[in-house]
């Protein structure tokens, strides 16, 4: 089996680039001695040159905006203005945190079993993929934990509460296909969750956006070494 040097991934999540000033900037039509004074007075342009825009209200209403952080304060950084039920999305993540756990058991079996028949490749990828999946865990526990949940790892009912299944396997083929399987899994429930939370749960959201990327990467791996 041909041997791939592994190249360390960089788990970053994904950064916004941040845009360049998103206003109007200089109005065209300007004489020119009102632009010489634009960066000055942009109150001195005429009505007709501003662009109307609807800036949300906690953006131009400061005592709203400190009243409403004030407002159930022992929320920390769930703010009144999150427009998701949060229980609902803790319980989503609770599911994603039982497929993570059972995708890091599966791989470790997977690692010793295919060790033991010398596929020692094959197995430093599960073994790799097993560290992956934990690391997806902890980010998915730390975030339940910041939305005011608490995290499931109670290992009662952990194969029903997780999307992909724990598959044993003793023959390399068989194991690299179910792995690919679990992870086609959690790329379909990954896609459609990020998707549910959409604007309004952007950090959730950018989480699982994140660990999505990294499924994909592994689904591509599987894929390469079921070609091998
Ligand atoms: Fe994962
Ligand atoms: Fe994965």
């Amino acid at each position: 089996m041909k041997q791939k040097p592994r190249v360390k991934r960089d788990h970053k999540q994904n950064g916004l680039k941040h845009r360049s000033d998103a206003g109007p900037g200089k109005a065209k039509g300007h004489h020119e001695s009102d632009a010489n004074h634009d960066h000055a007075k942009p109150i001195g342009r005429s009505k007709a040159d501003k662009k109307h825009v609807d800036l949300p209200a906690l953006l131009t209403d400061k005592s709203l905006l400190r009243k409403m952080a004030r407002k159930e304060v022992n929320s920390g950084a769930i703010t009144p203005d999150y427009k998701l039920d949060k229980d609902l999305v803790i319980g989503l993540l609770n599911e994603s945190l039982a497929t993570e756990l059972v995708c890091t058991l599966r791989y470790k079996r997977h690692y010793y079993v295919a060790n033991r028949i010398k596929g020692r490749y094959v197995a430093a990828e599960f073994a790799q993929h097993a560290i992956e999946e934990l690391a997806h865990a902890d980010l998915i526990a730390e975030r339940i934990m910041q939305l005011g949940g608490t995290p499931d790892f109670n290992p009662v009912g952990l194969a029903e509460r997780s999307h992909a299944e724990y598959f044993e396997g003793t023959d390399l083929q068989d194991m690299i296909r179910e792995n690919l399987v679990a992870e086609r899994i959690a790329i379909e429930s990954y896609r459609a969750f990020a998707q549910f939370l959409g604007e309004a749960d952007p950090t959730t959201r950018r989480m699982i956006e994140s660990i999505l990327a990294m499924e994909e990467e592994h689904a591509n791996e599987l894929t390469d070494l079921m070609e091998d």
